[in-house]
């Protein structure tokens, strides 16, 4: 049982690697909740670079200042993910004008399955405006630098792990 009077936010994604503007998301949006809970999706049907354990431990690993942040990884529906941890508000980063169309959608589907549950969108800091994990994961194939988009204790990890894929 899920203590009622607890504020209980998540936020879910896929955080393949986990950049620092969602880092900067997860700082902000844990200010508004009781307890924050960071789900990372677990989709068996796409191919990610780092697996979801690989995933929740480095996102632990750059929370850890943050007491009221849990990290946990989740398969199938964020709506039904949020409702298995008691929260009732869906936190999701908005870039700019082109993620607005598909976070639109997905706010609203997830709201028709799931009324109690409300998505907000807090804008990302305009340093990270332009970031994405596809996009960060591209540069580090290519060996360019990543140093100002991934937080430090991860960015050997990224780095390692890239020239563990393109060996293969
Ligand atoms: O970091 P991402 O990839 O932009 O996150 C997308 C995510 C994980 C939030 C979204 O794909 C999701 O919620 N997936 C789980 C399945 C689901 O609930 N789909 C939305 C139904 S509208």
């Amino acid at each position: 049982m899920h203590n009622v009077r607890e504020k209980i936010g998540i936020y879910p994604g896929s955080f393949d690697p986990i950049t620092l503007g969602h880092l900067d998301i997860i700082g902000r949006s844990s200010k508004m909740f009781d307890k924050l809970i960071v789900g990372v999706l677990h989709n068996p049907n796409k191919k990610a670079l780092f697996s979801a354990d690989e995933r929740v431990k480095m996102i632990r690993s750059v929370t850890g200042h943050l007491c009221n942040v849990e990290v946990t990884s989740f398969e199938g529906l964020s709506v039904d993910f949020a409702r298995s941890v008691g929260a009732h508000v869906l936190v999701r980063g908005l870039r700019a004008v082109t993620d607005f169309e598909y976070e639109l959608q997905m706010a609203q589907t997830n709201h028709a399955m799931c009324p109690e549950i409300d998505t907000i969108f807090l804008t990302t800091d305009l340093r990270y405006a332009y970031l994405s994990s596809s996009l960060v994961k591209e540069v580090a194939y290519f060996d360019g630098n990543i140093e100002m988009f991934v937080p430090a204790e991860i960015l050997p990890l990224v780095k390692e792990k890239v020239m563990e894929e393109t060996q293969k």
